[in-house]
């Protein structure tokens, strides 16, 4: 382990272990509160990609190749799939964008797949989401061979993922999983509340979750939009996840004294103060919520770069699998 990774993580035990114990000497309202900073881990785990990367090359002659189908030009995706490709450049990875028109059908759609799905120079791929309305986006992820998908989503490779056995977990959730590992959040025991069960953030999240094994073994509880009483869960949970797309949606009532909060969610708002007019926000009013909180992850910083990251660790795990080096 590096003198800085060392140092980092133990002035993260720090600050946790001191707001646990104000907590049990009755300052419930006094919190060391640690910010789980996405970069910063990010940076971490991408100087070890960087590293593999080249270790790869080296026995290979090739670099792991990740491509990303983006339809259409919508603001946002434009900017999630530019990071991907950004980050693939910083780690050594090679790159392709692939773009089509919104108007493309559904079946062009699948036959384009089929292509990346044997080009042997690719290790793996993602369509951005969300797809034109006019596509079924479970037939798209279906047809992704799910040794090359490695954002995760492919039944598959969720129920062997559900199994406990060796798959591409979903990207964000995993990336979850390695920002938790970062700063050394133990979860055996703990009650775990996520708000949202879509199957790319709340259901993989919940499954990684309740596993045996570490980080895992929590009480992981799931609600959705027909759960009654959400507060009174929500102010229940050691660690609550929002995954909901709803901006500002989880206030300090709905918040334990000392609860680690993990915010994905990921919304533009307008504000006419930015020189864009919007600015982006979690599930989460952070400044009521965060005073509150042992830990939080901040929007932007905190869970996007995380799913980047853990994109390309299962993109270097394709690329090696594929390479018959596992
Ligand atoms: N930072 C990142 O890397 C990243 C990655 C992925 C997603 N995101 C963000 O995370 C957020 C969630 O994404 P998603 O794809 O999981 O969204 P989604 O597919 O729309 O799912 C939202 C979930 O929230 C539940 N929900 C909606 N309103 C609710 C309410 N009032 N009370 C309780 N539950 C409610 C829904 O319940 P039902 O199932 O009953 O409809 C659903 O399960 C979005 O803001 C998205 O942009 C960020």
């Amino acid at each position: 382990m590096s003198k800085s990774r060392r140092k980092h993580l133990w002035q993260s035990l720090n600050l946790i272990d001191l707001s646990q114990t104000l907590h049990k000497e009755g300052f419930g309202f006094l919190y060391a509160m640690q910010i789980l900073d996405g970069k910063q881990a990010s940076n971490y785990y991408q100087e070890q990609l960087k590293a593999e990367s080249l270790e790869f090359e080296a026995k290979t002659g090739k670099k792991p190749h990740l491509a990303a189908i983006l339809v259409g030009n919508s603001g946002p995706s434009e900017t999630y799939v530019a990071a991907k490709m950004e980050t693939c450049r910083k780690v050594g990875f090679q790159s392709s964008l692939i773009r089509f028109e919104p108007t493309i059908t559904e079946q062009q759609l699948l036959l384009e797949i089929d292509k990346l799905n044997q080009d042997s120079d690719l290790h793996g791929f993602i369509v951005q989401l969300p797809l034109p309305a006019h596509i079924d986006v479970n037939k798209v992820i279906e047809r992704v061979d799910p040794s090359k998908d490695v954002d995760g989503f492919h039944p598959v490779n969720l129920g062997k993922m559900a199994k406990g056995l060796p798959a591409f977990a979903s990207a964000t959730p995993w990336g979850i999983i390695k920002l938790m590992e970062y700063y050394n959040i133990e979860t055996e025991g703990k009650h775990v509340v996520i708000l949202g069960r879509s199957q790319i953030v709340g259901l993989p999240m919940s499954l990684l979750l309740s596993r045996n094994s570490k980080p895992g073994n929590a009480t992981v509880t799931v609600c959705h939009s027909k759960s009654q009483n959400l507060a009174d869960i929500s102010r229940q949970a050691d660690i609550l996840v929002a995954a909901l797309g709803i901006p500002e949606f989880v206030k300090k009532e709905m918040v334990k004294d000392g609860a680690i909060v993990i915010d994905v969610g990921l919304s533009r708002i307008p504000d006419e103060t930015r020189k864009s007019g919007y600015r982006l926000v979690g599930d989460v009013a952070y400044d009521e919520v965060a005073p509150k909180c042992s830990a939080i992850t901040p929007v932007p910083g905190g869970v996007g770069p995380m799913t980047i990251t853990a994109l390309m660790q299962n993109t270097l795990l394709a690329a090696r699998q594929q390479m018959g080096l596992t």
